[in-house]
């Protein structure tokens, strides 16, 4: 995810401002970039941008400075975690206008940039790939000595979300900062300021800080700190102390990364969905796909290649693939698919399917794909990673940075994007309009109802309590609940070192039923859809052999209280959805059960994020 530093006050701000740029690192990136307003010299007064970009690590960028002299006491710094555009030095912030005198950093997505790339700003001159670069152009259209003015006109020609600072030449003591979406705050010091998209890179120099909310604007100069609305009505603030050390601060005040990233998870997934919904044709627009209709109605079968979660992620899209599209869909772990002889024709697409995009297996599964001649596709997280360069096309799935090497908000993500390529190859074939946008209207309120599972979080980690010293679990689901159980057992295993399995409820009975007993708990989810009086069996048989079962239920389904020792309601979804939900309570329950164990969340004992070797 991007990051944003800005500084305006007496100190020198470029050790600043690259200072802040390394505390920044740990939200990942590819480039970054910095520009001051650059004072000549105590006899020269005339004032220049000066600013200065390179990809890669922020060490590139710190070699290059060290032959400027750079004289100033005001800038801003961004490191760019690239979503439109590739990774190149034209496209590292920060982006000018087109004379050069406006200088933008931003996080977020500008949603509408085609639009107003194309029709509105025709005649700019645009010199890179980015959504960020049409801010300082809007601005530049709207700028009349006033530098908030236009930041404040120039937004509202905007569908996306930000959070950005801008400087102007012609205004040498001002920074303007505005948010929507994408976080914000203001560090006040002794006759200066920070602004950040966290607290990490002020925290050095101060604790008393201003978190902007959705929709405010800052204007922020040697004399102080104005807020306003997008009414341009001033609203008043007070700086708060926060007492977080720098390490807290990345981690947004969660003691883990994983934490972090399952809390995450509500905002992201609209990030997932944004601008690919449609509602009136009760369809999803996924433009990355890269095939005319008539390739979409000539695919007879689809083959989801993956590892680990995200090969249990795939697991959901399979059951969305044949009941919303009627087209066969297998998924393949990558590693097996790679050395097998498969069977794949021109009418096969395929997707791989992977946080990183680096997954070395995945990355030869689909070579060996692309070689028999399907369609092969991308549905990942890292932009430009091997596998978006390789495949013909495929869609980003959104979820900005994943630190924690167990994987939570990405597989969310993934469910989501493959739920709307379902649907867009459903609505091709033999979904129907209303169908279409009731699915539609289900994802649109997922968000919410993940909110309230995390409000969850203390009652699922007295259950964690309770289990913790239980050397043995197993993970049930049936349907689209199997690769939830699948994705339970996983985060189990991989940060608390027990022992976990995940089984369809109803193959307990053809062998590992014999495994049961009272120091055996059940972790079985029954939620109300289809074969929720076939998975209520299945669990009747487990409570016979003195199991404890804890429960995820269906809000008010009380007879889920008398089958279980412990219940977790979640709220209710459309079936196909039910992932996205039901997945939440368990990444909780694996994570309360580390941190009770004593265990490197984020890094696992003899895990990488990354498999890049096979
Ligand atoms: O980067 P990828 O999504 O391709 O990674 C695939 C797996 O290595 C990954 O999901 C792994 O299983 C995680 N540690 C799960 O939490």
């Amino acid at each position: 995810m991007c990051g944003i530093v800005g500084y305006i006050g007496t100190k020198s701000a470029l050790p600043i401002l690259v200072k802040g740029l390394r505390r920044l690192e740990y939200r990942g990136y590819d480039s970054a970039g910095i520009a001051v307003l650059n004072q000549q010299s105590e006899k020269n007064s005339e004032t220049t941008i000066e600013r200065v970009r390179a990809v890669g690590k922020i060490d590139n960028l710190a070699e290059k400075l060290k032959t400027m002299t750079l004289n100033s006491t005001m800038g801003i710094a961004h490191t760019r975690w690239a979503t439109h555009g590739g990774v190149t030095e034209e496209n590292a912030h920060p982006h000018t206008d087109c004379s050069g005198d406006i200088i933008v950093v931003h996080n977020g997505i500008i949603e509408n940039y085609r639009e107003l790339r194309s029709g509105f700003l025709k005649d700019h001159t645009l010199r890179s790939k980015t959504d960020t670069e049409i801010l300082a152009h809007l601005i530049e259209v709207h700028y009349q000595g006033d530098l908030r003015l236009a930041v404040q006109k120039a937004l509202q020609h905007v569908r996306g979300t930000y959070g950005l600072v801008v400087m102007h030449k012609n205004e040498p003591r001002k920074l303007v900062a505005a948010r929507l979406g994408s976080p914000l705050v203001v560090g006040v010091g002794d006759k200066e300021y920070y602004v950040a998209s966290d607290t990490s890179p002020m925290l050095a120099y101060t604790q008393q800080v201003i978190f902007l909310d959705d929709g405010e604007i800052a204007e922020i100069t040697d004399h102080g700190l104005q807020i306003f609305n997008l009414e341009d009505q001033e609203i008043i603030k007070a700086a708060e102390h926060i007492d977080w050390n720098e390490d807290q601060a990345e981690k947004g005040g969660y003691s883990h990364f994983m934490l972090k990233e399952i809390i995450d998870q509500p905002t992201v997934i609209k990030d997932a969905l944004r601008g690919r919904l449609v509602e009136d044709e009760g369809t999803a627009h996924l433009g990355g796909l890269n095939m005319t209709e008539a390739q979409m109605h000539s695919v007879n079968r689809i083959i989801l290649i993956a590892c680990g979660t995200a090969s249990y992620a795939a697991l959901v899209g399979k059951y969305a693939f044949e009941r919303l599209a009627g087209i066969p869909t297998d998924v393949e772990v990558a590693s097996e698919f790679r050395y097998r002889d498969p069977i794949i024709d021109r009418q096969t697409l395929v997707f791989g399917v992977s946080q990183s995009g680096e997954t070395a297996d995945t990355i030869a599964a689909l070579r060996e794909a692309k070689r028999k001649g399907a369609y092969v596709r991308g549905i990942v997280n890292v932009v430009g990673s091997t596998i978006a360069r390789e495949t013909d096309g495929g869609t980003y799935i959104h979820a900005g940075p994943e630190l924690a090497v167990a994987s939570t908000k990405a597989y969310t993500n993934m469910v989501a994007v493959l739920l709307m390529y379902a649907l867009q190859f459903g609505r091709t074939r033999r979904v129907t309009v209303a169908t279409g946008q009731r699915v539609v209207a289900a994802l649109r309120e997922v968000s919410e109802k993940m909110e309230k599972i995390l409000r969850q979080g203390d009652y699922i980690k007295m259950l964690a309590e309770k289990y913790q010293h239980y050397k043995n679990f197993f993970f049930l689901g049936r349907g689209i609940n199997y690769p939830v159980a699948l994705e339970g057992s996983l985060k189990l295993k991989e940060i608390t070192y027990i022992h976990s399995e995940a089984y369809p409820g109803g193959e307990m009975k053809h062998g590992p039923i014999a495994l049961l007993s009272p120091d055996f708990p059940v972790f079985a989810i029954l939620t109300k859809n289809q074969l929720y009086d076939k998975m209520r069996s299945n669990i009747e048989e487990i409570r016979a052999r003195q199991a404890p079962v804890i429960l995820i239920a269906t809000e008010g389904d009380e007879q889920a209280k008398e089958l279980a020792d412990d219940v977790i309601f979640v709220p209710p979804t459309m079936e196909l959805l039910e992932p996205l939900i039901n997945t939440l309570p368990l990444q909780l329950f694996a994570y309360h059960m580390a941190v009770l164990l004593g265990r490197d969340v984020d890094r696992p004992r003899n895990l990488a994020k990354s498999v890049t070797v096979e």
